[in-house]
């Protein structure tokens, strides 16, 4: 397929939803290039999956337009369709039959023979360890096996992309990697991914691109690092011998740094941002200044680090920069 290799995946121009007099979707424009995880990063309610639902054509835009592959959701969506597939966050497989019998019977509806479609069942529940399961209803799977299958389910033929709607959400450490295993799989078979979710991390080891968005508005796009850099080159960690004395050293920081300064739950340690927008110094000169600032008041640091802020810092400061009316 020429258009799959050509042109981004999805291109949406001021992509509006609205319900009553909520915009819950409120001019949202995005490029997602084709052959890799772009994920969508928001807070409850920020507009996710109902972005996600337009794309995959589940809903109508209420304004502007969203192509997939270069084809019109609206216009052309069989065309759409017959390129994506979506995992939601409420899933579409049948809780009363089996693990085999749900893939089974959407391969059949897909069009493959029943010989091949048991076979490619079988590989895929092999691929996703759900083998020993799959004689087992689904409505007795464990939440990771369930979110599991149900990737299983979206696969079945590779689309050329595929909307993961917080795919790992609720699931423990170990279910997590075996997700983001299958999600590095997929991608590495060609497909796009555009994956939804609310924990950075997940985005930060996923995405090759995270547009965040909060209200309904995309407030920040980029690679991971890009996003990183945008609210501060660094990120300074510090650690008191004497907690009596943090206080003090909060403000001293505050002023050194020209920032918000984040007290720990542990009480010797305090964080802040440093070098952000709008100072005319470096991220290291003014945290090298903040260090001179509390030895002069005496205040005796035991540990101290510059960092890359963490995509978790830079989520609260990017949400709570739209919090501020314009
Ligand atoms: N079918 C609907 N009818 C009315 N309002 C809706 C509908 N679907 C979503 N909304 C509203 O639109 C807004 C965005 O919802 P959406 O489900 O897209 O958020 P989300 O980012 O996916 O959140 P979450 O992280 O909780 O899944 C919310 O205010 C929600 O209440
Ligand atoms: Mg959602």
């Amino acid at each position: 397929m020429s258009d799959r290799t050509t042109g981004p995946a999805i291109e949406t121009s001021g992509l509006v939803k609205t319900f009553g007099d909520n915009r819950a979707v409120d001019g949202v424009d995005l490029t997602v290039p084709a052959g890799s995880v772009y994920g969508v990063l928001g807070p409850n309610g920020a507009g996710k999956t109902t972005v996600v639902r337009m794309l995959a054509t589940l809903l109508r835009p209420d304004g502007g337009e969203a192509r997939v592959f270069g084809h019109d959701v609206v216009r052309e969506a069989a065309e759409v369709r017959r390129r994506v597939s979506l995992t939601g966050q409420y899933a579409s497989v049948d809780e009363d039959l089996t693990g085999s019998e749900n893939l089974q019977l959407l391969a059949r509806l897909l069009g493959h023979r029943k010989p091949a479609a048991r076979e490619r069942a079988a590989e895929l529940l092999a691929a996703f360890g759900l083998t020993e399961a799959a004689d087992r209803q689904v409505k007795k799977y464990s939440g990771g096996m369930r979110r599991r299958i149900d990737i299983a389910a979206s696969i079945l033929n590779t689309p050329d992309l595929l909307f993961l709607d917080e795919p790992t959400t609720g699931l423990d450490p170990r279910s997590r990697n075996q997700v983001w295993d299958i999600i590095r799989e997929v991608v590495a078979h060609g497909t796009t991914v555009l994956l939804t979710t609310q924990y950075l991390d997940e985005a930060d080891r996923l995405a090759s691109r995270i547009a965040v968005i909060d209200h309904g508005r995309v407030i920040a796009e980029g690679t991971p690092g890009q996003l990183k850099s945008s609210v501060g080159a660094g990120s300074v960690h510090v650690r008191l011998r004497d907690p009596h004395r943090r206080a003090e050293a909060a403000r001293i920081l505050a002023d050194a740094l020209a920032g918000d300064v984040q007290l720990d739950a542990d009480p010797v340690a305090l964080a802040a941002r440093a070098g952000a927008h709008g100072s005319d110094r470096g991220a290291a000169e003014q945290a090298s200044a903040a260090l001179a600032a509390l030895a002069a008041a005496g205040i005796v640091v035991d540990d101290f680090s510059l960092g890359q802020p963490s995509l978790d810092e830079v989520f609260l400061a990017l949400t709570a920069r739209t919090e501020v009316p314009a």
